[in-house]
């Protein structure tokens, strides 16, 4: 079993989920069906990941209940502009009709875009969906600290998650400092370092073969006790499994020692600061 985390809510979340970014929409319905049959019980999609049909899909065939399950979805950024409260609830609703949901278990602002202040108008009409009942807790994903302390500092609401580029060369630790400070939990999007050179890396590599596991699970296992929400990708059903298979070991303090040193400020998507799009 998933152990899950608490968040400031009050709602849990598994600690380990399954992101389908990059999953087209015909392959979604695949991979979150082989994902729920293996036992993953949280998955995390976007709008603009164009897959929440073929995701819902799977959910609806899958047979496991509901109340089971952690459905993420994400605002995306540049649906409308300018951004007013009847714009992002519009968008919600989209997302639910493509997902076949009546509701959401977390909703989350997909970018800050900190060059406008639409986010602030995004934040306020999250907390009146939060509100209505309609998503049961509200975050953000890819905020700096200034754009967290000031939607809070605008609604008194704190987002509950930020989901943030997070892998072991790019350990985000000023930021996690300001979620521990803020209470907000920090999930890790691209988990494996989107399955590139990280895998590969030599350090992983010991100490996987030290426990006789990979090192993807290494890596989750990082993940997991760092105290971190993951959400790994993968298309390919053993990998899937692994993936989830990260509780039944411990890595030690040289281990966790010796990953903390892999940490170089590789980012691999896009800089919160700059990144914008039309
Ligand atoms: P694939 O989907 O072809 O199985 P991230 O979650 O960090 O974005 O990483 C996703 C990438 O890592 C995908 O390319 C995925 O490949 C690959 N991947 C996922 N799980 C594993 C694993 N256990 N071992 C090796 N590569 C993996």
């Amino acid at each position: 079993p998933v152990p899950n985390v608490t968040l400031s809510d009050g709602n849990t979340i598994p600690q380990v989920g399954f992101g389908v970014w990059q999953v087209p929409d015909d392959e979604s319905f695949t991979a979150v069906t082989s994902a729920l049959s293996i036992g993953y019980r949280s998955i995390d999609t976007a709008a603009i990941y164009g897959n929440e049909v073929g995701t819902g899909r799977a959910i609806a065939s899958s047979g496991v209940p509901r109340d089971e399950l952690f459905v993420t979805t994400k605002l995306w950024n540049s649906a409308s502009t300018p951004w007013t409260r009847d714009a992002v609830f519009f968008e919600f609703e989209a997302s639910l009709d493509r997902l076949d949901l009546d509701y959401l278990d977390l909703y989350l602002i997909h970018w800050p875009r900190p060059m406008r202040e639409d986010y602030r108008t995004m934040w306020r009409a999250f907390t009146e969906l939060k509100a209505d009942g309609r998503v049961r807790s509200i975050g953000v994903s890819n905020f700096q600290a200034e754009q967290l302390r000031t939607i809070i500092d605008d609604t008194g609401v704190a987002p509950v998650i930020n989901q943030v580029e997070l892998h072991p060369d790019f350990a985000q630790s000023e930021l996690k400092a300001v979620h521990a400070e803020l209470g907000i939990a920090t999930e890790a999007w691209s988990p494996l370092g989107q399955g590139q050179g990280l895998l590969d890396d030599p350090v992983l590599a010991r100490i996987a073969e030290k426990h006789q596991r990979s090192t993807a699970q290494v890596v989750l296992r990082w993940h997991v006790q760092s105290g971190h929400i993951a959400i790994p990708k993968s298309v390919t059903p053993h990998r899937i499994r692994q993936n989830l298979d990260v509780f039944g070991f411990e890595l030690d303090a040289d281990d966790l020692a010796a990953i903390a040193g892999l940490d170089a400020a590789n980012r691999l998507g896009g800089d919160p600061a700059t990144f914008d799009w039309n």
